[in-house]
This record gives C-alpha cells, structure tokens and sequence, in this order.
C-alpha cells in the first residue's frame, strides 16, 4: 500500500512557492497578502488558523489574523471583513468555520469580495466552480486533487465515493472528481447501504466528520482511500478510518495526520497567490 504523503508534498509546494514569491517581490514589487478571521474560541479553529498563518510566514506571505470575541455583533463583524475587504495588501481573505451560534455562515460569508474569497465558499464563487470555470477550487478538495495526481493516481473512468456532504469538503470533492471525469457518488447519514457503495468504489474520500466511520470491510481490494477526518482524542489524531489491516488490503491511504491536512493548507496558499498574481496583473 502507497502511504499518500500530503506532508512531504507539501513542504515541496512550500519552497515552490517561496521562490516564487521571491521572484514576485524582486520583479513586481508583489507581496502576497492573506487575512484570516476567527470569531470566538473554538480550540480546533485556533490551532487551524495557526497553521495557515505560520505556513504564510514560511512562504514569504504578508498575514493578518483578525480574532472577534463569539459576541460580536453582526454589524461589527461585518464593518471588519469590508475594511479587509478594501486593504491593497490583502489578496486573499477567509472566516474561519464553524461560526459561533448567532451568527448565520451565508449571510457571513455573503459579505467577503469574492475577488478575494481563497476557499470558494461566496455565491459567485461556487457558482463559477459548477459552472466548471472556477476562480479557485476549495482548498481541501484541490488540495486532494493534488495529492492523487502527484501520486499518479488516475481518476478518469474511476467510481468514486465522497462520503459526507459537507458545502467545504464534500460537494465540491464531488465536483472535482466529476470534472476529472470520475463517476461519482455521494452519500451522507441518511445512506442506507454505506457499506456497499463504498465496497463498489475505486476511489473512496471520507469526510463525514465521524471518527473510524469506515474500516476494512467498506473497501474492495486495492482501494485508493483518502480521510479528510480529524478527531482528536487524548492529544491523539484519528481520521474517519480505522486503519487496521488496511496495509495489506488497499492500494493507497492518506494518513491523519500528514496527509489531508497539510495539502488543505499548501492549497490555501496556491490560491492566495494565484488571487495576488491576478490582482497584480489586472492593474498593469
Ligand atoms: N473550517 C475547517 N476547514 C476550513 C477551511 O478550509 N476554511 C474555512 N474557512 N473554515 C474551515
């Protein structure tokens, strides 16, 4: 079993795009800029947003993390994500998910410019990604994309199954192994036969949220499988599949941690600067 390493692939994707923000700032004087906003003190939302800033520093990016107390108001909120919004130095911009209660994603998200949305989650943004003319791909999906390709895992003619269907992984995993000209199907806590949909699968992307959901007896021999889940438990990291005797029956598996993770973040970047080049290019 091929172990697909997100974090050996991303600290290749780091120093690409280290070098070329070095270029970027020699020849144009750019500066990527990415702004991250957390409203409240969700635990896992903190050390998420951590990562996608020290991984900014790494590369040269320009960061801001903006944190909001869970009791701002909407108005408040609001009146920070437009200043963000009109900075020059930033490029890329996202609100942390899950929001605190009170506070309603859509109408949040309804207030990013989205010129500037890096995880693809405004109206016009997925409704370009469905359209199959997307600005940018959503950061966990592109960076699963990434990961298969870089492995020369081929998706063309392949069944594939998303399990989860969530509006930041889920759909558009599904959207993207579609594009790549998979035959897809989606299933979610109302499916009745998991098991079996997943045993019919080439391809097998867990990301329902429930840790070691699936195991062994959901795959077929020589599976590819790809865990999106973070659970942790005791200091611990576990992922939606229970791992166990997996080595000797699947043809490839993503880690948690090392695998999902890292490339979600290495995405984030890409996009970020993908949205820098194009701003920069748009002025000239
Ligand atoms: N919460 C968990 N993952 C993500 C992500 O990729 N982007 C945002 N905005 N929130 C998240």
């Amino acid at each position: 079993m091929k172990i697909l390493n997100g974090k050996l692939l991303s600290e290749k994707i780091f120093k690409d795009i280290f070098n070329e923000v070095q270029d970027l700032k020699k020849n144009y004087n750019l500066i990527p800029g990415l702004a991250v906003c957390l409203v409240g003190d969700n635990p896992a939302s903190e050390v998420y947003v951590r990562n996608k800033i020290k991984a900014c520093e790494r590369v040269g990016f320009y960061s801001v993390l903006k944190k909001f107390p869970s009791d701002i108001s909407k108005e408040n909120l609001k009146k920070e994500i437009l200043m963000l919004n009109a900075d020059k130095n930033i490029h890329g911009l996202l609100v942390q998910l899950p929001l605190p209660k009170g506070l309603y994603e859509k109408e949040v998200l309804s207030w990013l410019d989205p010129l500037k949305d890096v995880d693809a989650l405004t109206l016009e943004n997925k409704a370009l990604l469905w359209q199959g003319a997307p600005r940018v791909v959503p950061c966990t999906p592109k960076g699963i994309i990434s990961l298969l390709k870089h492995y020369e895992i081929s998706i063309k003619g392949k069944t594939a199954v998303v399990v989860g269907r969530s509006q930041i992984v889920g759909l558009p995993m599904f959207q993207q192994l579609l594009s790549h000209q998979a035959t897809v199907t989606v299933c979610h806590s109302q499916t009745k036969n998991l098991s079996e949909v997943c045993r019919s699968a080439d391809i097998v992307v867990a990301c329902a949220g429930v840790k070691g959901l699936l195991s062994k007896r959901d795959f077929k021999k020589g599976a590819v499988v790809v865990d999106v889940g973070i659970h942790r438990v005791d200091k611990k990291l576990y992922g939606d599949v229970d791992t166990e005797g997996l080595k000797e029956h699947l043809s490839a598996l993503s880690l948690v941690p090392g695998g999902v993770g890292p490339m979600t973040i290495a995405s984030l970047l890409e996009n970020c600067l993908e949205i820098a080049k194009l701003s920069c290019w748009n002025k000239r």
